[in-house]
């Protein structure tokens, strides 16, 4: 049987690199298509390395051009697109609203017009655990109410879940008589797993997380201060109603949700959804404090970092994590990694970006 092709845009990223890395090992082709606005080289030379692969077709274009996607969909027999291509930090997103909007938006318009002028296909959505807001029914299932979104970033989350849930109903109706003067063409189905905390690093340290300047997540900011890129980390709020006063979160290891994607694209091409737009949460059920996992990454790697607590970060939400039934039993996937396995790998990442192993 011919293998199939899977487009990633934004797959020279940080969750782009390492789904790359599963869909070549689970067999099948990958188009990588990044405009590199927020990464370099770096993770795409050692997804090439990991893999053995050298000829992983690399496509330098930008999603929002629309001529450039319509391009690549006549280009390559694409039967699945992962969509990673969209800007990600929250505290410029408040301060940019039309940059995020216009980039995250556009980008994913693009790929779903190409993808239905090019006979249809299987589309799945990068999306995010901050769709659901603050909330204090935990674990959050699938069917958990979305809130209003607190930053622009969330809400382009929310509004792209809502564009494919919209295209995938239309396009079910291409022929009859409610979507007659459709001119599009083929049928698309989807998927939109949204994404608890990613962390960690692949096994290899061969690929990871390259934050540009000041990292704004938790992880990234606390290897950079172990090895002394930052003088101290700074943990927001100690007085949260939670065991010891810090938010709660359900940090995923990064390959284990990368594999989440590989089982939910096996899942479109398959032929195996239950319905023709799914939702998953890709999280490991377990919440974890942000002093937990200080004290977890100083204990694993036998070092002492350089921390202070002060004010609560304006928007954080208290505490949220996943129930992830719904992807065990569907996906039959779960995640695997411990946190201390997870952190081990984030600091070999760090260590390898700095040269030192
Ligand atoms: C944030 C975004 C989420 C996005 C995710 C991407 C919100 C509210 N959050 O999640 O949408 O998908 O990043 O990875 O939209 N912390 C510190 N010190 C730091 C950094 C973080 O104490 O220097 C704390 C935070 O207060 C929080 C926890 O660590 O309690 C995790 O923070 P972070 O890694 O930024 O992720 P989220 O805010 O949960």
């Amino acid at each position: 049987m011919a293998k199939k092709t899977v487009l990633v845009s934004g797959g020279a990223g940080y969750i782009g690199s390492h789904v790359t890395v599963e869909l070549i090992n689970a067999g099948y082709d990958v188009v990588v298509a990044d405009n590199m606005s927020n990464c370099d080289m770096t993770c795409f030379e050692g997804v090439k390395k990991i893999t053995g692969r050298d000829d992983i077709p690399f496509e330098l274009m930008d999603c929002c051009d629309t001529a450039k996607v319509q391009d690549l969909f006549g280009r390559y027999k694409i039967d699945a697109v992962i969509h990673f291509a969209a800007f990600k930090a929250v505290g410029e997103s408040v301060a940019q609203p039309i940059k995020y909007y216009r980039n995250n938006l556009d980008s994913f318009l693009n790929i779903l017009d190409a993808s239905i002028a090019h006979g249809g296909c299987n589309v799945l959505f990068s999306s995010s655990a901050t769709v659901y807001g603050e909330t204090d029914k935990l674990p959050v299932t699938e069917e958990s109410p979305r809130q209003s979104a607190t930053s622009p970033y969330g809400n382009t989350k929310q509004i792209c879940e809502d564009i494919l849930r919209d295209v995938i109903k239309a396009s079910a109706a291409y022929g009859t008589e409610v979507n007659a003067g459709a001119s599009a063409q083929g049928p698309v189905k989807g998927i939109a797993l949204r994404y608890f905390n990613p962390i960690g690093a692949h096994p290899s340290a061969l690929i990871g997380e390259l934050p540009r300047g000041v990292p704004n997540n938790l992880v990234p900011f606390i290897t950079q201060t172990a090895i002394g890129k930052r003088a101290c980390l700074s943990i927001f709020g100690n007085d949260y109603p939670t065991p010891d006063g810090t938010c709660l979160r359900d940090y995923i290891d990064i390959v284990d949700l990368a594999k989440a994607h590989v089982a939910a694209v096996s899942r479109m091409l398959d032929g195996k959804m239950k319905k023709d737009y799914e939702i998953f949460n890709v999280g490991t059920g377990r919440p974890v404090s942000v002093s937990e996992l200080v004290n977890a990454f100083e204990k694993v790697n036998g070092l002492k970092l350089n921390y202070k607590y002060v004010d609560r970060r304006p928007g954080d939400v208290v505490a949220i994590w996943a129930d992830t039934r719904l992807a065990n039993e569907e996906l039959g996937w779960k995640a695997e990694r411990t946190v201390e396995e997870t952190l081990a790998s984030a600091w070999a990442w760090e260590k390898h970006i700095a040269g030192i192993e």
